[in-house]
């Protein structure tokens, strides 16, 4: 297809059939076919079961035109292979991975018709009350953003018509993740600065990867609606960023306009979310039934609808869907390849954060006379693939208790014992049970946290605990003295308090996947020493939250107390009086089987142009007793500035792997672009001045060395 065949096809659509492209079905509502069939529909979201192609074939086939039909689907992290979830995924700080996830998320959606994903998530999160945060790549603008462009990459190719890639969707655009109090849909009140250095640049990120489509979100945004925002839709995406793509409104979110309070009814949310900048309305139907009146009544121009169906047949265009409607990969070939397999069980791997290790409790040992198994996250399928899981199915998964099984020696008995049915039940008829499997064990691995279903969308919660019922299991576990290791399951970071006290060890696994349960014994048995880093500052309590490390200063910047000379010690610090100011683990935290040591942090030059770059290194060696991968992280502070800075800010991090007693200089170019922000004129710039860098291991630890910028 070439414009001038675009432009043709064009001509020969009536204004019925243009608007048809801009609205979206849905597979499972009975008159589908009915409004592919009439062109009054240009796509649809599939549903929970295997699309078939017949849909495509009555679009080609028996609608007027024979446009093609565009099938989207949420494949957020994987589509029957599940990976980790996406905050998972974020705490392997390994782009190239999530690039392979989203790969063959694509491969074995598009297999099944699935053409348009509504991924990557990249809302930055900084509140863990807020369920979504497990979709997304956690609090940090740079991690965020690397892996967004990443997941796009992955998903979209290198060519958009390879039937074995799909078209991405950068979502929820924009700053859906800051939602007052953690409430899902919540009201967003943030300066243009914070916007721009801190929520937006994920987005600018996906879009300079070529991402095909993006969101518009739920939230409004200082007092304007984001799927009725022309300042976003407009003026930032497509006049500042110059994106080309499609636009589209989350669910609903065009008719609801109406409950913001922003248009009277949906009539008029049609004009204001079109006129906007949405080009696809998902779901409600306020654009088919209104956008022909209002473009008769000259409320909406002709030539604003006509741009946006160029972008429309444009995609599918690109997407090949013009030439061959019908290529797919062979989904024999494809769901559940066992290279794919091994991929989610490396990115799950990798995933896995050890939060605590006293005693070097782990790694276990394979010849233990026995183990105790207990939880109700032991041997659940379904909530190890966590939220949006695609078309994977809990069967299918590998589960801890399966894994362990296959891991020990033939001379180790298991005692298994559930101890509570769910993470969400309060009948603790189970505990004895699991007090004896603990008590005839040499050890006790717990699995607790939370079930699929208390992360995710619409799934915020006003308490961060493991349940009372969990809670109890584990005191009554560790009451038999039998030594406890605890692995956490969850779609976001819990407070742990009681449990940290509990346990030894502890090891945070997030929602691991299908292949979550190898990837745990991997870790417990020492195949494997985890090298997982927090993508997100992980509270001691809820009072808290909000909580991220790239906090700015304030004018009595918060120090611990007991780390003053007492003549010194005051409280009017910025913190709490019954709580330190830190989290329990800072962001870019995780321990390992191994221990790296950081030395010889140097940055040259010393003195810098605008315009060009410094090198900073350091050297990194493995001082423990095993080989193992560190991720080595980068941090900035902009000392002085027009505009206060944060205390720290990620610029770059590097994932190596070292033998044991061998060391390795990593090196971070960083241009002095890479240190910019939005000044009092709103003006993305790098002021000169000096700079304070980092490299470490962690965003709490680490020392400085400094270097000017002229
Ligand atoms: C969610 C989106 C999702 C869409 C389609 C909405 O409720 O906010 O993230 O892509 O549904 O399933």
């Amino acid at each position: 297809m070439t414009e001038e065949r675009l432009e043709e096809l064009l001509s020969q659509m009536t204004l019925k059939e243009k608007i048809g492209q801009l609205s979206q079905g849905q597979i499972y509502r009975p008159d589908c076919e009915k409004s592919v069939r009439e062109g009054s529909i240009g796509s649809v979201i599939a549903g929970g079961r295997p699309m078939s192609n017949d849909l495509q074939r009555v679009a080609v086939e028996q609608s007027r035109l024979g446009i093609p039909l565009l099938v989207a689907y949420d494949v957020i992290h994987g589509y029957r292979t599940i990976f980790p979830i996406p905050l998972g995924q974020a705490a392997a700080w390994n782009p190239k991975l999530t690039e392979e996830a989203a790969r063959i998320a694509a491969r074995e959606a598009a297999s099944e018709w699935i053409r348009w994903t509504y991924a990557p998530m990249v809302d930055i999160a900084r509140d863990p009350r807020w369920g979504r945060i497990a979709e997304g790549s956690g609090e940090d603008t740079y991690l965020d953003s690397t892996l967004g462009a990443a997941m796009v990459r992955g998903f979209q190719g290198k060519n958009l018509s390879d039937p074995e890639h799909i078209a991405a969707c950068v979502k929820h655009y924009a700053a859906y993740g800051a939602a007052e109090g953690g409430r899902d849909y919540n009201t967003v009140d943030m300066s243009e600065r914070t916007l721009r250095d801190v929520y937006l640049p994920p987005f600018e990120a996906c879009v300079n990867a070529g991402v095909a489509t993006i969101m518009s979100a739920f939230d409004e945004l200082n007092g304007v609606p984001s799927t009725g925002n022309p300042f976003l839709l407009r003026q930032v995406l497509r006049d500042e960023w110059k994106f080309k793509g499609v636009v589209i409104s989350d669910a609903d979110a065009v008719h609801e306009l109406v409950l913001h309070g922003i248009s009277a009814n949906d009539k008029d949310a049609a004009r204001v979310a079109f006129l906007a900048g949405v080009d696809v309305e998902m779901f409600t139907a306020t654009y088919r039934s209104n956008l022909e009146a209002l473009v008769a009544e000259d409320k909406v121009p002709m030539q604003v609808i006509d741009d946006s169906v160029r972008r429309v047949l444009r995609l599918k265009w690109e997407l090949g869907l013009f030439e061959k409607p019908f290529a797919r990969p062979n989904p024999d070939e494809v769901l559940l390849a066992k290279e794919h397999l091994d991929v989610a069980r490396e990115f799950a791997r990798q995933s896995l954060v050890l939060l605590k290790n006293e005693n070097r409790t782990l790694p276990l040992w394979k010849e233990m006379p026995s183990i105790a198994v207990i939880g109700p996250l032991a041997d659940n399928g379904a909530d190890q693939l966590g939220t949006w899981r695609g078309h994977g199915d809990g069967k299918e998964s590998r589960t801890a208790l399966q894994a362990i099984r296959e891991a020990i020696s033939k001379n180790t008995h298991i005692n298994y014992a559930v101890g509570v049915e769910s993470c969400l039940s309060t009948n603790r008829s189970g505990f004895d049970e699991a007090v004896r499997a603990a008590k005839e064990s040499a050890i006790a691995v717990m699995f607790v946290g939370e079930s699929a279903t208390q992360s995710g969308e619409a799934a915020s919660r006003a308490y961060l605990s493991l349940s009372s019922a969990q809670l109890d299991l584990i005191k009554a576990v560790q009451a038999t003295g039998t030594p406890l290791v605890i692995v956490l399951m969850a779609g976001r970071p819990l407070e742990l308090g009681e449990v940290l006290d509990a346990a030894p060890a502890v090891l945070m696994a997030w929602d691991p996947g299908t292949m979550g349960g190898p990837a745990i014994a991997d870790v417990l048995f020492g195949e494997y020493s985890p090298s997982g880093k927090l993508p997100i500052s992980w509270p001691r309590t809820i009072g808290q939250v909000p909580i991220y490390y790239n906090h700015k200063s304030t004018g009595r910047p918060w120090v611990d107390p007991l780390r003053l000379p007492s003549a010194t010690r005051h409280v009017y610090l910025s913190g709490y009086n019954d709580m330190v100011a830190t989290p329990r683990f800072p962001f870019g935290y995780g321990l390992s089987y191994t221990q790296f040591e950081y030395s010889n942090i140097r940055v040259d030059p010393q003195h810098i142009k605008l315009g060009e770059s410094a090198r900073v290194t350091a050297r990194i060696t493995n001082v423990g007793n095993r080989a193992g991968d560190e991720v080595v992280q980068l941090y900035i502070r902009d000392l002085v500035a027009s505009i206060s800075r944060p205390v720290r800010e990620l610029k770059g991090f590097q994932r190596i792997t070292l033998e044991q007693g061998k060391s390795q200089d990593v090196e971070f170019v960083l241009p002095s672009d890479a240190l910019a922000f939005h000044n009092g004129e709103m003006k993305r710039v790098t002021e000169p001045g000096r700079y304070r860098v980092w490299v470490s291991s962690d965003s709490a630890s680490g020392q400085p060395a400094e270097f000017d910028i002229e």
